[in-house]
């Protein structure tokens, strides 16, 4: 609880004291021009498309929020690597060949893209992290609480597996992928609840976090452990929940073990209602992305008050240490908080997860 408190309240103080014009635009930073005006560009790379938020929330909020931030003149150039660690790193070529003023980089592969940033860097351009924590020298990191995302996921695993859970129920954890540090948080935190409540009897890493690479391993952990012996399996996000779910089905099962998730991707919050997924994590994509413009805009603009009030938190790469950070809190989302959640928020509209097909479901756990 104290966690979100913070998470929201440092934006809030933000626009507060730019409200009141305490904040200057007289930096000292010396990768920013504190004398830039609105007319800035934001350079966004973003990893994948395979997982729904990033077309659908991360860079249109990020691209609404700069254009707000800036009077309608600050632009955003925006690139999709596809999940593709070489494209990524020519996509950050070109916009240091453009001159943008500032990067905001989600890394496919947060080792392999340390020399752009670095060359970033050399150019003048700052770099601040987006979600995932990327090598060199950057000069931010925006994402969310990563260790809580896996303790979520855990934790709600166990509470579905109820009073009776033992030792020796096996679960399965389909991770993420290994070149994305957020995967191993996740893991991480994970396995700190599971561990000695549950046996992990295989844990896959996910290439690309594609849904198919998911289903394939699940497929094979059906075919080693046989089709009755599984009690849950830990999926780190929505997209390869699916996946694990096409496997269960392709081996003729239709009774589901519990299964969790995290992104509350649409399909998912269906999945959920109708109990085939029992839980997604549910994290502010506004929040986070709203938070990134922010900190993006004022670091090109010189008004390191305000990005200080940004960045209270403090992380380490593996390269550099005390990195300023935010870290945004997430909760569960299960079949009991839908409405507190994603519709409270505006993410979803009852209609779009209660369509005709869900109607039914969706009166049966009182979402009407
Ligand atoms: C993670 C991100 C998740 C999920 C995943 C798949 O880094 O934090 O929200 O989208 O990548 O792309």
């Amino acid at each position: 609880m104290r966690r979100i408190a913070i998470a929201v309240a440092a934006p809030t103080l933000t626009f507060a004291l730019a409200a009141c014009g305490a904040l200057g635009g007289s930096g000292s930073s010396t990768d920013a021009s504190p004398t830039k005006g609105d007319d800035l560009t934001v350079g966004l790379l973003l990893p994948e498309t395979a997982n729904t938020r990033y077309e659908k929330f991360d860079h249109p909020i990020i691209k609404e929020k700069v254009a707000a931030l800036t009077r309608n003149q600050g632009k955003v150039e925006y690139a999709n690597a596809d999940a593709d660690a070489g494209r990524q790193a020519g996509q950050m070529q070109r916009m240091i060949d453009n001159k943008v003023d500032v990067i905001l980089l989600d890394a496919v592969d947060s080792h392999a893209i340390a020399d752009m940033v670095r060359k970033a860097k050399e150019a003048g351009i700052p770099v601040i992290a987006y979600d995932r924590l990327s090598e060199g020298p950057i000069d931010a990191y925006i994402s969310f609480d990563n260790g809580l995302v896996g303790e979520v996921q855990g934790r709600s695993l166990l509470e579905a597996l109820g009073s009776d859970v033992d030792t020796s129920d096996k679960i399965v954890m389909i991770n993420g992928s290994p070149t994305d540090p957020n995967a191993k948080q996740f893991k991480e935190g994970a396995i700190s609840q599971l561990s000695g409540k549950v046996t992990i009897a295989k844990s896959y890493d996910t290439k690309d976090w594609k849904p198919e690479n998911a289903e394939a391993n699940m497929a094979q952990a059906l075919a080693s452990l046989g089709t009755d012996n599984i009690a849950a399996v830990y999926s780190a996000n929505d997209g390869m929940a699916s996946g694990v779910i096409k496997a269960f089905k392709a081996a003729g099962i239709t009774d589901l073990p519990v299964i969790t998730g995290q992104d509350a991707e649409l399909d998912a919050v269906q999945r959920i209602v109708t109990g085939e997924q029992y839980m997604s994590v549910y994290k502010s994509y506004p929040t986070e992305a709203e938070t990134a413009a922010q900190m993006a805009v004022a670091k090109v603009q010189g008004k390191d008050i305000q990005f200080d009030s940004l960045t209270r938190d403090r992380v380490s790469s593996p390269t550099h240490k005390n990195i300023p950070a935010q870290l945004v809190s997430v909760v569960a989302l299960t079949r009991n908080n839908i409405k507190d959640t994603v519709i409270a928020d505006g993410i979803y509209k009852k209609s779009d997860i209660c369509t005709a097909k869900y109607r039914e479901a969706c009166e049966a756990i009182g979402l009407k």
